[in-house]
């Protein structure tokens, strides 16, 4: 045990603000006991506040195309193997009723930077959605938008917003990005999102090329100070057709450490356990949620059009990680106590 990691540790706990610094302290020298400490004590306050309530949230991947060039990402602008769709809007409602019936009360809307999809297109068919089924919240996960179009978007009954940060330090998001996509219009976005009564998801890749761990301290003090309802967070996985094709996966430990503290210091935050976790690692979803994770996204995508959404390497799509698969998951949540509620899951402040 290190005593000054543990005692940071036990401040967060506490309901006490760090630093940034602290942050760093924490993720230097904490040791593998100290790291269980702090994956048990959130999975503690997962229990304290959401039972074994697991919220399920219907991922519908709606068009692939993106006008953005992340390095890391296998749907970047520049992979020309990528074998481009949009879907309609009779799809994604199709999408919905497949997981209304199957007990999603959650979509998600979640594509690449996509021009097809205007304002337009999108607030009549995230209406469309509403009419079809009150009941259901629906997350937007499309990228940068104008403050606009997300006023637009909430107007026709968008819920909640999904944009990760991908890294809260200037340089290292140069380093992920070309040139002509900024940190600082990405956390503008961020908060206008906020501003307009969004529940709004930051979050990052763990182990992403030249990630330092001062990065990673900084992404926490970040997510403490702007207080997002969701945070999500998985390992970087390489994609063969990106530049980064040879760099390392992140770690999974490194990963589960990180859900461990986004809980602790938030410990109302709806924290999903993501696929790229379970692509990783077999039990990974589980450990994801043994360390604080309370969420799972299962993919409503059509089936045949699945493989082309590939952002990473052996993205795991069939199996416990889709629709189909939810009973199996449930069965594989009931041996750690948990299981998953037909809930719309709404952030708790
Ligand atoms: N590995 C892991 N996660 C990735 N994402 C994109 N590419 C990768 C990758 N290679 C994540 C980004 C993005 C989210 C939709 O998927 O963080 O915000």
């Amino acid at each position: 045990m290190n005593e000054t990691a543990r005692q940071l540790i036990t401040a967060l706990e506490g309901g006490n603000r760090l630093q940034k610094n602290d942050f760093l302290q924490i993720l230097t020298h904490a040791d593998a006991e100290d790291v269980e400490y702090a994956k048990s004590h959130a999975n503690d306050l997962r229990i304290k506040y959401f039972g074994n309530a697991i919220f399920l949230r219907g991922l519908v991947e709606l068009s692939n195309f993106c006008k953005n060039d992340c390095l890391y990402c296998g749907i970047r602008r520049s992979n020309t193997a990528v074998v481009r769709y949009r879907l309609s809007k009779e799809q994604i409602l199709g999408c919905l009723e497949q997981g209304y019936a199957a007990g999603l009360r959650t979509l998600v809307l979640q594509g690449g930077e996509d021009a097809w999809f205007t304002d337009e297109r999108m607030c009549d068919i995230v209406s469309a959605v509403k009419e079809r089924r009150p009941e259901i919240a629906v997350t937007l996960s499309l990228g940068e938008r104008s403050k606009e179009s997300y006023r637009r978007l909430k107007e026709a009954g968008a819920d909640r917003y999904l944009l990760r940060h991908e890294t809260a330090t200037e340089w290292h998001y140069a380093k992920l990005h070309p040139a002509f996509q900024k940190l600082s219009n990405r956390m503008q976005c961020l908060e206008w999102l906020k501003e307009l009564g969004y529940q709004v998801g930051c979050g990052m890749m763990v182990g992403s090329p030249y990630q330092t761990t001062e990065c990673l301290a900084a992404d926490l003090a970040f997510i403490q100070d702007f207080r997002p309802q969701m945070v999500g967070l998985g390992p970087f996985i390489p994609h063969h057709e990106t530049p980064f094709a040879n760099e390392p996966a992140g770690s999974v430990e490194t990963t589960l450490f990180l859900l461990a503290l986004v809980r602790l210091t938030l410990p109302k935050v709806l924290l999903p356990s993501t696929t790229a976790l379970a692509t990783l690692h077999p039990q990974g979803r589980l450990h994801g949620i043994l360390s604080g994770a309370n969420v799972i996204m299962p993919n409503l995508s059509p089936i045949d059009l699945r493989d082309n959404y590939t952002l990473y390497d052996n993205k795991a799509n069939t199996g416990l990680e889709a629709v189909e698969g939810v009973a199996l998951l449930d069965k594989e949540l009931s041996s750690i106590g948990c299981h998953v509620v037909v809930d719309r899951g709404d952030a708790r402040y």
